[in-house]
């Protein structure tokens, strides 16, 4: 048998289709993730990049086509299922954090790894450590509703990464903040992704941020539009 050169993709999508009523908001998306690249996933409003991240996160059940985990496909699992692996294998980052507001900021981070099969203290001390990883020491008291937008944000970024998922999904995690606080953001983001070895989907209209990526997936009416590098 010939010797297997190329690394089999962390996260794979194929023939991925998604209709809302007779609109298809996926059209039929490949997409190959490799363990620990970020891809940058561009495209104007309404082209499909929150449903692709949702299909292939599992959140959102694809009409047609599959998804697979380091090989294995997951599309099929069931809610329960799908429902331990996201917890498990995926961290997500969304536009406004979505942190639980009656929790303190380490609380939200330790959510995750409580949900699974973390012990509390465990979870707890990772939390702490995460909190302090992305620059917000101090900040571990508090309730999201006392921290700043970018704090929010790293909060939600400790929460992604503290149980060291495969794969982020980050829909549009700076579009919130503003410039210079989104660049700082985003940054923290990739580094500490790259720390962890987790591969990244983000999802952004920052064309610098895209740009220093080193590949962008770009996506109109449901479509891979064109992949930088080809
Ligand atoms: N829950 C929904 N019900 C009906 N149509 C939807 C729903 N979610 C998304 N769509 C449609 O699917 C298309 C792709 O949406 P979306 O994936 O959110 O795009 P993007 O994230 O690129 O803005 C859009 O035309 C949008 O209107
Ligand atoms: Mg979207």
């Amino acid at each position: 048998m010939a010797p297997q050169w190329t690394a089999q993709p962390v996260l794979a999508g194929r023939g991925l289709v998604k209709r809302y009523g007779n609109e298809h908001a996926l059209a039929g998306v490949d997409i190959d993730v490799t363990a620990g690249e970020a891809i940058a996933i561009v495209g104007p409003s309404g082209s499909g990049k929150t449903s692709l991240l949702h299909v292939l996160a599992g959140i959102l059940p694809a009409d047609e086509g599959q998804v697979f985990l380091a090989g294995q496909r997951i599309d099929q699992l069931n809610e329960a299922n799908r429902s331990e692996l996201r917890r498990k294998e995926f961290g997500f980052v969304f536009q406004n954090g979505m942190l639980v507001d009656e929790l303190t900021a380490q609380e939200n981070v330790a959510l995750p790894m409580l949900l699974g099969d973390v012990a509390k203290a465990q979870a707890l001390r990772a939390a702490r450590e995460w909190l302090d990883q992305l620059d917000l020491p101090g900040l571990a008291e508090r309730r999201p509703g006392e921290l700043s937008g970018g704090q929010a944000q790293r909060v939600a970024i400790a929460r992604a990464l503290a149980h060291q998922p495969k794969v982020i999904f980050a829909d549009e995690p700076t579009g919130a903040l503003d410039t210079r606080t989104g660049e700082e953001t985003m940054r923290a983001l990739l580094d500490a992704a790259a720390q962890t070895g987790a591969a990244v989907l983000i999802v952004t209209h920052d064309r610098d941020l895209a740009a220093s990526l080193p590949r962008t997936v770009a996506i109109r009416d449901g479509r891979v539009a064109s992949e930088v590098p080809a």
